[in-house]
């Protein structure tokens, strides 16, 4: 899916405004004008990747930190201690988001929650008159996903998907180069996220959850069950009751690559096969407690009308032959293009005389 779910006047208005007061001071940084508005931000999901979001929101000087959300309170206080060191607001915290929308009627929402709870804030948000910023994917099902659309499409504001490699510095200008012509006739894609130790998977016993987590409300609108510290922070990702393993979780990265080089919107046909030849049989049960349950190994095969790309998630075998471990292969009638992510990307000619050419990525931090 697109990382930009709609396109109104609002939404227009909310994007340009930044854009329109950085070109005034551009042209003319003599005049005194008004401070940029600062928009009353709430996150939900304070864990790693919710405060990653929330430290670009502070930086850029345009976020008021009005409430935070967390079902778990310690990452929750350690943000709101974060958010207080650093800009000196005291955001009000809250166990259900429910409360925080209703009682801060923040303008724009941060959802950074595990994937099955990305669909129910965002329509809420956009119900109460945020614009919502959330995270990749964007969301467990394709049914939530498309609640989600038709939500954004209700309501006048704007809604953006975490998928943050649509602006990184060498994919805008990987995609240039590959849109240039330069890879020749492409007629295959690879997406690829490889490598790891392997071997089978030990399960871990059901606790009690931590002091200050309210469990009930972690597993929310997707299936309940016992928890088990391999569910989280972040393990959550391999149990496909809340996420969709390394495809979900990678995958929408890669293929949002392939939707933005081919300017294509879905394939024609999907054909996938996988499982755990390797971490062994999912278990779960009171005597053991549980493992993950989502493929160590998964290959897709997606037909587009002019080219066929190929998805390959492995989780074991990472060796040093194979060079790049992650990211997605353009084969071309002139070359290889390999657009990838801490490896930047590279071109490799099909001619021996020709150079290998080749980015670096730039990463702010
Ligand atoms: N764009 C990217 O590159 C990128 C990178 C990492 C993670 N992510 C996405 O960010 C999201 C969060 O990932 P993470 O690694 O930070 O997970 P995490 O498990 O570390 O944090 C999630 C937090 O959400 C909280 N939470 C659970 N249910 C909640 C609810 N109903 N209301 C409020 N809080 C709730 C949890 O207690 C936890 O603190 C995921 O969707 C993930 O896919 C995106």
């Amino acid at each position: 899916m697109h990382s930009k779910l709609k396109t109104n006047r609002n939404r227009r208005a909310f994007i340009q405004q930044g854009l329109q007061a950085s070109l005034f001071f551009g042209v003319a940084p003599y005049i005194k004008a008004a401070p940029p508005a600062r928009y009353r931000t709430a996150l939900i999901g304070c864990g790693w990747w919710g405060m990653n979001v929330l430290h670009e929101a502070m930086a850029a000087k345009r976020a008021k930190v009005v409430g935070l959300c967390d079902v778990y309170e310690r990452p929750m206080l350690a943000s709101k201690d974060e958010v207080s060191q650093r800009t000196g607001e005291q955001p009000r915290c809250y166990k259900d988001y429910r409360d925080l929308l209703q009682r801060e009627r923040p303008e724009v929402v941060i959802v950074a929650t595990p994937d099955h709870w990305h669909a129910l804030p965002c329509i809420e948000a956009l119900k109460t008159g945020a614009h919502v910023y959330v995270e990749k994917p964007t969301s467990h099902t394709i049914g939530e996903s498309r609640a989600m659309l038709h939500a954004s499409r209700a309501s006048d504001r704007a809604v953006q998907v975490g998928l943050h490699r649509r602006i990184g510095p060498h994919h805008l200008s990987g995609m240039q180069f590959l849109k240039s012509g330069k890879v020749g006739t492409i007629g295959m894609v690879k997406l690829f996220v490889t490598g790891g130790g392997g071997g089978p998977e030990t399960p871990v016993g059901h606790t009690k959850p931590p002091t200050g987590m309210d469990w009930d409300m972690w597993c929310g609108p997707a299936p309940s069950r016992p928890y088990c510290r391999k569910l989280t922070p972040g393990g959550w990702r391999n149990f496909l009751d809340y996420a969709n393993g390394t495809l979900g979780d990678w995958g929408v990265h890669w293929l949002d690559q392939l939707l933005w080089w081919s300017e294509e919107t879905s394939p024609k046909t999907v054909y996938s096969t996988g499982g755990r030849p390797v971490l062994g049989p999912a278990i779960f049960n009171d005597k053991e407690g549980s493992t993950s349950d989502a493929p160590d190994t998964q290959t897709v095969s997606y037909a587009f009308e002019n080219f066929t790309a190929v998805w390959e998630h492995r989780k074991y075998a990472g060796n040093a032959q194979e060079h790049h471990r992650i990211g997605a292969y353009f084969y071309g009638s002139k070359g290889v293009f390999h657009m990838g992510w801490r490896d930047g990307w590279t071109f490799y000619p099909k001619s021996k005389g020709e150079p290998v050419v080749h980015e670096d990525p730039s990463f702010d931090n």
